[in-house]
């Protein structure tokens, strides 16, 4: 059996309170439930593919006053931990975060129904980022096939049922969106959209900043505009997964910075999967407010 065949049977999900989660989170939950948030906490929260490694590349820059060379201290991953990942012998996320020095920039995929509740106890700040799901579906579809320590996603056809009906890592696209969305008002939380981001850099890159508390030059924001564009993030090994092993990213299969746009999804839908979707979108998303941009 190849390496990478192993990986992915070893790598199965299983389910917290019917949401499907890496395996290894699900044996360490209780230390993650036990997670003590402080309330100088920031938390960057995002669904899978919605821009998780873009925000914070962006809140990093904002965090280092626009310092290009501190933010290559370290890659992308292990400057913000991420408080649900699990891969023994390896730290845990959990042990990751209680071992940083305060105040501390965190990560997670978690819904708000499983996240630790004394963040919501200690009033933390939550920077939220969406992408609209058809979006989101694609690059995970990519990912899927990349990640090894994923399942296989299948063909496009297989992986449109899969996505839809919810049975991929960190659960339903719909559930996770509208759950963050419902809080908002209630708790500190800056509610961004993917879309947004790109359309206006700046303006969003101004709206984590102030979020942030921090008070940048515009020549400074304009470096971080350029600094966290798609094209220098592909080229930035902090950021681009390029130093991961091919046994976990395979990068022959797809790029992790992959097409980095909007509106990708008119691509690899077809008319007949696209009007699927827009009915199945629509009775999910019933009563909500929330709208998204779908193409730029
Ligand atoms: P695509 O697969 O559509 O290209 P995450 O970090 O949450 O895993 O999200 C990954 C997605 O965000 C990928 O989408 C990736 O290309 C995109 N992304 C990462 N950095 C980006 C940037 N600077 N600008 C636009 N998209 C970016």
């Amino acid at each position: 059996m190849s390496l990478t065949t192993e990986l992915r049977k070893q790598s199965p999900l299983r389910e917290v309170e019917g949401i499907p989660l890496p395996a290894a989170t699900v044996d360490n939950w209780s230390q993650i439930q036990k997670f003590e948030g402080k309330p100088d906490d920031l938390l960057i929260c995002t669904y899978p593919k919605s821009g998780t490694t873009w925000i914070q590349e962006i809140v990093d820059m904002i965090e280092q006053n626009g310092d290009l060379e501190k933010c290559q201290r370290a890659i992308i991953q292990h400057r913000h931990p991420f408080i649900e990942w699990a891969r023994p012998p390896q730290p845990s996320g959990v042990e990751k975060a209680k071992a940083m020095a305060s105040p501390r920039t965190l990560r997670t995929h978690l819904p708000t129904q499983l996240l630790p509740p004394s963040f919501w106890e200690n009033n933390c700040k939550f920077l939220y980022v969406a992408r609209n799901a058809k979006d989101c579906m694609v690059s995970y579809y990519h990912f899927q096939r990349m990640n090894q320590t994923l399942p296989d996603p299948g063909t496009w056809e297989e992986y449109f049922e899969t996505f839809t009906s919810g049975r991929v890592a960190w659960g339903p696209w719909y559930d996770h969106v509208k759950g963050w969305w419902e809080v908002k008002d209630r708790y500190q939380i800056l509610f961004l959209f993917y879309e947004d981001i790109k359309k206006d850099p700046k303006q969003e890159i101004q709206k984590v900043m102030q979020f942030m508390g921090k008070n940048l030059d515009e020549t400074v924001l304009d470096s971080i505009v350029q600094e966290t564009s798609f094209e220098k993030m592909k080229e930035n090994p902090m950021t681009n997964r390029s130093t991961v092993p091919r046994s976990i990213l395979d990068r022959s299969i797809s790029p992790f910075m992959r097409k980095g746009t909007v509106g990708d999804w008119k691509n690899h839908f077809t008319v007949a999967q696209n009007e699927m979707f827009d009915e199945i979108y629509r009775k999910k998303m019933e009563g909500t407010s929330i709208n998204f941009c779908m193409e730029l």
